[in-house]
């Protein structure tokens, strides 16, 4: 057991402890350390004024992400490099893109300024690749602006690789064998708190029969809020953010192999792979500080109602691995769902992976998520179809939504309607008919129930529309706005 943890600040070692397990970094960069650069707008990892460069080890090189720190646990910082908007300059030599920022008149009030850095800074340093400069910055708000000088700004900063040889030889000395094992004398609760971190999945099988009660944390991108927005206490913690094997992908030819703590940015391109409409929802789950460590199982685990892997998992006919100790059973996933806030996980168990079929060819794949804002909102609406026709009659359907009930399941009266039927619109239309069968929606802030149910029938539409050659398709997003 240790207080302590050591990460790499501006290429310094930084030893903290005791610390607060569940004080986020940007309490630690703005209260202990005096770096107010980064703000805090929303604490809840949808502004980005927080946004810092975390960068960890990945067999040889290292992999440098923009992620929020309001919602980053300190001891998540182990064994990594921090970089932060006070790393790049100085009022007398600004960094490149502080100076663009300048030239260009992309910063009035500046709140949101070090985070946009921070963003342009990673952007910089590990090559845009094709990704939108939009998706770079679509975690980062900016009220006073509006986003054409800073998007002209970003324009202006030419790809900047960093020379990391002195940082990835300070960031081996720094890995850890054994689990992080670290305690707090929390003096509010009179009482020790712990954060572990297993290096194995099987000290993780082992750590968590050993603490049934534990708080399992993947990306925080959920568990984060919890702290920052509802002030839980987490006695124990156990983090799975450092088992490698955990965050592993197989792309195998028959089925992919996820597992459970593989984030968003790595499991994109082998999800768009299994079909493109993957990839699109991909990239609309929160912004990309989010996605670079929200996970896929965190996802799963949270039971979230509105969460936007689960209904397409569900189409697909994805299984669950769930471990406990030395046990591993398969669940198909649409089966661990059982009620609002409650899954088929029992005590000490953990979800080690998600298998999914690669869908035979020919067979009709369609998402879509509707939500008032196109990028980094939360889903009113997911629905996710798979579909099999042949020679023009549907022989198979797997229908799934989420935001149609307490959890996301499929829509058996729908898929009745569908099977066996010919694969025409007037099909769409009275499958569409039976989702009330299906489900009797929540109105909340997000939509209507007659809005609900409305869109999914739509969605319906959609999908044949699209599978048939996309005709009319854009009237149909055109009817489909949200009706509150
Ligand atoms: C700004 C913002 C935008 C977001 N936008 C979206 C969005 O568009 N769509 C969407 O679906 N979600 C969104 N989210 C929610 C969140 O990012 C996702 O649900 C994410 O996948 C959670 O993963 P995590 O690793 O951060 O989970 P954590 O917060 O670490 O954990 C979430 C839950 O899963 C459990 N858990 C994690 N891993 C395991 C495991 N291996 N076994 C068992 N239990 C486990 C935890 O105990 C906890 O109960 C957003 C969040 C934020 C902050
Ligand atoms: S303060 Fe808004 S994302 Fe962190
Ligand atoms: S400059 Fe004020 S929020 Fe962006």
């Amino acid at each position: 057991m240790t207080d302590r943890i050591r990460f790499l600040l501006d290429g310094t070692i930084h030893e903290i402890g005791p610390v607060d397990p569940t004080k986020t970094a940007l309490e630690l960069l703005r209260y202990d350390l005096g770096r107010t650069g980064s703000k805090e707008g929303c604490a809840e990892g949808d502004c980005g004024a927080c946004t810092v460069v975390v960068g960890e080890l990945v067999a040889d090189r290292i992999v440098w992400r923009p992620i929020n720190a309001c919602i980053l646990f300190v001891p998540m910082l182990d064994g990594r490099a921090l970089l932060t908007v006070e790393s790049l300059g100085t009022p007398q030599a600004p960094h490149p893109i502080q100076q663009a920022m300048v030239d260009r008149h992309g910063s009035q009030c500046g709140f949101c300024t070090p985070g946009i850095v921070m963003s342009l800074y990673a952007r910089s340093i590990m090559g845009a690749g094709d990704a939108p400069l939009n998706d770079a910055l679509a975690g980062n708000l900016c009220r006073c602006t509006g986003y054409g000088p800073i998007l002209a700004a970003a324009r202006d900063v030419p790809p900047q690789p960093r020379d990391d040889a002195e940082t990835i030889a300070a960031l081996r000395a720094l890995r850890r064998d054994a689990p992080l094992d670290l305690s707090f004398d929390d003096p509010l609760a009179g009482a020790a708190r712990r954060w572990i971190a297993p290096r194995t999945v099987d000290q993780l099988a082992r750590c968590l029969m050993d603490h049934p009660e534990a708080q399992i944390v993947a990306g925080a991108t959920d568990v984060g809020l919890w702290v920052t927005k509802a002030h839980r206490v987490l006695p124990v913690v156990v983090h799975v953010g450092d088992v490698a094997e955990l965050g592993q992908i197989d792309d195998g030819d028959a089925e992919v192999r996820i597992g459970a703590g593989a984030r968003y940015a790595d499991a994109q391109a082998v999800l768009a792979r299994l079909h493109p409409s993957l990839d699109e929802l991909v990239r609309r789950i929160g912004g990309v500080q989010v996605r670079n460590v929200g996970t896929i199982g965190g996802n799963i685990a949270n039971g979230s109602p509105v969460g936007d892997m689960p209904p397409v998992l569900i189409a697909l006919g994805a299984r669950l691995v769930l471990r406990r100790g030395d046990a591993r059973r398969e669940l198909p996933l649409q089966d661990y769902f059982l009620d609002y806030g409650k899954q088929d996980r029992r005590p000490s168990e953990f979800i080690e992976a998600v298998i999914v079929p690669r869908p035979p060819p020919g067979r009709i794949v369609h998402v879509s998520k509707l939500s008032k804002r196109f990028d980094s909102d939360i889903s009113a609406l997911c629905g996710a179809f798979a579909v099999d026709v042949d020679g023009g009659i549907v022989t198979g359907a797997r229908i799934a939504f989420g935001g149609m009930a307490g959890i996301p399941r499929r829509a058996p009266a729908c898929e009745a309607a569908l099977v066996g039927s010919a694969w025409t619109r007037e099909t769409m239309e009275r499958a569409a008919r039976a989702l009330p069968d299906d489900f009797q929606p929540l109105s909340d802030v997000r939509g209507s129930a007659a809005y609900r149910l409305r869109a999914a029938g739509a969605l319906l539409t959609r999908m044949w529309l699209q599978a048939t050659g996309g005709q009319g398709a854009h009237d149909l997003m055109a009817m489909e706005a949200i009706d509150g």
